[in-house]
C-alpha cells in the first residue's frame, strides 16, 4: 500500500491489548493486527473503518473514511469515483435476465471489487492515513438482482479481492443473513439511521432519494419502534428518461423538468402499480422500476407521444407523491424531514416534495451534521463496525426478519484470522 509508512511519523509496536475489541464471538480479536500482523503502527487513537456503496443508479462508487471514537461516526474523508461506463454497462445488463449470465457476473464481480480497491486506497491516500489503522471496510457491492420474495439478494464485488488488494479486513454479503431469517434484507439504512438522527420527543422521518427512495421513520416517544421501508422510484426512471432523450445521466438540479407540467393521466396510471398500495415491510430495485415499467403504462393509456419534458415532470411529481404519501400514512405526526442521496441536488424534485408536505419542517442531512452525499456510504462502515463487534445491523421491525442478526461474513486482511 503506498503511503503506509509516509504517513507515520511515530511508530511503536503494536500494543495489542490497546486495541482489544469489544468483540462477544470472539472471532477477530484486533482486526489492525489481522489486516497487518508484522506492522508497526502508529499511536492513534481513532477507531476508523471505511464504508463502500454503489446504489441502484449505479452512478459512482462512493467510499467514505469514518472515525467512530466517539459518540457518533465523524466522516474525515470520502471519494466518489464515477463506474466505468465499460463496468456499469455489465452491470445494468445482469439486472435483468441474459446470455452467459454466470460468467459475466464473475468477471463483474471481480472488475467492481479492483475498481473498490483503487479507491480504498485513493481515499486512504488522500486523507494521509495508514492501512493498517483501518479496521475493517463494509462493503455493500453492486445489486444486480433483489429477489425478497425468493429470498435472496446478489451483490457483485468479491470482498476477498477487496481484502487482497488494500490488506483490510473487509465485511460484505450484508442482506442475505437478514432474509435467511425470513427479512427482505432491505433497507439496512435504518439501524444506522436511528443511531445517528433519533431525537427524543421529536418525530423526525430520514428520507434516501437514491436510485430507489427509501425513508426511516424516527418516532420521537422511544418505546415506539423505528420503521422504513422502500416508497418506490426515487432516481431511477428520472435518470433513464433524460438518458434516453437527453443523452445525459441525469437531470441536473431537475431544471429540465422545471419546464413541463406533470400528466395528471399518466401519474394515475403510474401510481396505479399494486406496489405502492403494498404495506411494508416491502423493498424494490430497478429489475422492478425500469424504463419497460414506464413504457407499458404510456402504453396502456395511450400516451406513448407525450412530449419528453411532460413525462420527466410527471416521474418528478411520482417521486414526491410516493414519498410523501408514504410519510403521510406512516408517519402522520412527523414534524422533521431530513433528506439525503443525490436527489437532494435535483432542486425541482425538492421543491415538489416541499409542496407535498407543508406541515413538515425540510432540510437535508447535513442540517444534521453529516453530508447528504456520504449517508448511505457511512452505514455500511457502520454496519462493518457493527459486525466485528458481533452486534446486530437489522431491524426486524423494518426487514420483518425473526429476529436481530449479525450481518454480513467478514473477509480477514492479508494474513488469514489467527
Ligand atoms: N446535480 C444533480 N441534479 C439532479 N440530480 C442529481 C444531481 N446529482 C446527483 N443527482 C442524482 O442522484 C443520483 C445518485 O444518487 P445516489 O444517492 O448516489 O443514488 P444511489 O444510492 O442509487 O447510487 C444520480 O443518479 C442523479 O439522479
Ligand atoms: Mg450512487
Amino acid at each position: 500500500m503506498q503511503g503506509d509508512s509516509a504517513a507515520v511519523n511515530q511508530t511503536t509496536d503494536c500494543d495489542t491489548k490497546a486495541f482489544l475489541l469489544d468483540n462477544p464471538y470472539g472471532f477477530i480479536e484486533d482486526l489492525r493486527l489481522v489486516n497487518r500482523p508484522h506492522q508497526k503502527i502508529t499511536k492513534d487513537d481513532r477507531e476508523l473503518y471505511i464504508g463502500l456503496m454503489s446504489g441502484t443508479s449505479m452512478d459512482a462508487l462512493d467510499a467514505v473514511l469514518a472515525d467512530f471514537r466517539q459518540d457518533k461516526p465523524v466522516v474525515v474523508g470520502s471519494v466518489s469515483e464515477p463506474l466505468p461506463s465499460r463496468l456499469r454497462t455489465q452491470l445494468l445488463s445482469l439486472c435483468h435476465p441474459g446470455d452467459n449470465e454466470l460468467e459475466r457476473l464473475c468477471r463483474a464481480d471481480l472488475e467492481w471489487a479492483r475498481l473498490a480497491a483503487t479507491v480504498v486506497k485513493k481515499l486512504l491516500n488522500d486523507s494521509e492515513t495508514p492501512a493498517c489503522l483501518v479496521r475493517a471496510i463494509g462493503s455493500h457491492g453492486q445489486t444486480i438482482r433483489h429477489l425478497p420474495a425468493l429470498g435472496t439478494s446478489i451483490q457483485t464485488g468479491d470482498p476477498n479481492l477487496i481484502a487482497e488488494q488494500t490488506g483490510i479486513a473487509t465485511v460484505a454479503d450484508f442482506r442475505r443473513r437478514d432474509m435467511a431469517a425470513g427479512g427482505e434484507g432491505a433497507p439496512l439504512a435504518p439501524a444506522f439511521h436511528e443511531a445517528m438522527f433519533r431525537q427524543p420527543s421529536l418525530s423526525r422521518v430520514l428520507v434516501n432519494i437514491g436510485g430507489i427512495a427509501n425513508i426511516t421513520v424516527l418516532p420521537g416517544a422511544q418505546e415506539r419502534p423505528v420503521t422504513g421501508f422502500d416508497t418506490g422510484p426515487g432516481n431511477t426512471l428520472l435518470d433513464g428518461w433524460c438518458f434516453r432523450h437527453k443523452r445525459l445521466p441525469y437531470d441536473a438540479g431537475g431544471n429540465w423538468a422545471a419546464t413541463a407540467t406533470p400528466d395528471a393521466a399518466l401519474l394515475q396510471a403510474l401510481l396505479s402499480d399494486p406496489f405502492f398500495a403494498l404495506s411494508p415491510p416491502r423493498s424494490t430495485g430497478r429489475e422492478y422500476f425500469h424504463l419497460g415499467w414506464l413504457d407499458a403504462a404510456l402504453a396502456r393509456i395511450g400516451k406513448e407521444g407525450l412530449a419528453a419534458a411532460t413525462v420527466q415532470a410527471t416521474l418528478v411529481e411520482l417521486t414526491a407523491c410516493t414519498l410523501a404519501q408514504a410519510i403521510e400514512t406512516y408517519a402522520p405526526d412527523c414534524q422533521q424531514v431530513y433528506l439525503c442521496g443525490g436527489g437532494v441536488f435535483n432542486h425541482r424534485l425538492v421543491a415538489r416534495i416541499r409542496a407535498r408536505l407543508p406541515g413538515c419542517h425540510i432540510a437535508d442531512t447535513g442540517a444534521l451534521g453529516l453530508d447528504p452525499r456520504w449517508v448511505e456510504a457511512t452505514a455500511f462502515a457502520w454496519l462493518a463496525r457493527r459486525a466485528c463487534l458481533g452486534q446486530p445491523g437489522n431491524l426486524p421491525a423494518v426487514t420483518n426478519a425473526t429476529g436481530f442478526r449479525v450481518l454480513g461474513g467478514v473477509y480477514p486482511g492479508r494474513h488469514p484470522c489467527p
